[in-house]
């Protein structure tokens, strides 16, 4: 492995551990992700609670809760203590535009989310994170998995000359993109909107890669083929690169919650023709910057 690699991999995995009196974690891998128990989300919880809960989600951005019963009631007061409720569905009559139904069945001919993407990158103010509850899984046996990955090391790995080129770039992330091929629904309105290559978490100030090959179309300071080939290798390292990422093996009533300003995701369709259902809430972002 490469020294930048492995200088970034040995910046996190120094960092002195963390002490949690009410809850317990278990790390995915060093590096991104961590289940968490000894919590009821279903009920309120304490200030203590929330505030290691808050400490855990800024250090592993992926935290997995197990076996959870939760209302629409319960999910959504959930995520309002990390922020206000941020829309997923158009307004239709008689929905609740802050609750997304995920659910593919075998007549599904796509799947939300299966690709690495990070949610609505093409709005000017992105969501912060999501809590994805998954109450039904795949029959038999599971499949339907959801894989992560860790863009402060995916930033972090490259050599301080990619570094520096791409820390005064920006690019613009098109809502239609993800389309193509395919109808928008009716009455959606796509966002368009130029963000920097490079951005700075709002809380923990630590930079990050801020591009992903669902919503971002160019690099607006390079050619077209000079953008389409710089977009093309860092995808490809974040999809090669195995330490980047972790893997939420889902079981019924299972709550993911991640950080979608440091974290993309790839929900994986390999159960056709079994079913899988579950239900998202976002929580309001802030526009990322340099
Ligand atoms: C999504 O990308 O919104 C869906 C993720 C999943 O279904 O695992």
């Amino acid at each position: 492995m490469e020294q930048f690699a492995l200088d970034a991999i040995e910046r996190i995995t120094t960092r002195p551990p963390e002490a949690h009196h009410t809850l317990s974690l278990d790390p995915l891998t060093p590096l991104i992700g961590a289940e968490v128990s000894g919590l009821d989300l279903s009920k309120e919880l304490t200030d203590d609670q929330l505030g290691e809960l808050r400490r855990a989600f800024l250090a592993h951005h992926v935290l997995v809760f197990r076996d959870q019963e939760l209302s629409d009631a319960d999910h959504k007061r959930l995520a309002s203590h990390f922020g206000e409720l941020h829309p997923v569905t158009l307004p239709a009559e008689g929905s609740d535009p802050y609750v997304l139904e995920i659910s593919t069945t075998k007549d599904s001919r796509a799947v939300a989310g299966n690709g690495w993407h990070a949610d609505g990158t093409a709005d000017a103010e992105p969501s912060l994170g999501s809590m994805l509850y998954i109450t039904h899984t795949p029959e038999p046996g599971s499949g339907g998995d959801t894989l992560f990955a860790n863009m402060h090391l995916a930033y972090e790995m490259l050599s301080p000359h990619m570094k520096s080129l791409l820390d005064g770039l920006t690019a613009v992330h098109d809502g239609l993109l993800p389309w193509q091929g395919a109808t928008p629904p009716e009455g959606y309105v796509a966002p368009r909107t130029e963000h920097p290559v490079v951005v700075r978490h709002p809380d923990t100030g630590r930079k990050l890669l801020f591009v992903n090959g669902a919503y971002t179309s160019h690099i607006v300071q390079l050619s077209r083929a000079e953008s389409g080939a710089l977009l093309a290798m860092l995808y490809d390292q974040i999809a090669r690169t195995p330490f980047l990422n972790c893997r939420v093996r889902w079981t019924p009533n299972t709550l993911v919650f991640w950080d979608n300003r440091c974290v993309q995701h790839h929900a994986t369709w390999d159960y056709y023709p079994h079913s899988r259902y579950g239900r998202r809430v976002a929580i309001n972002g802030q526009r990322p910057l340099a």
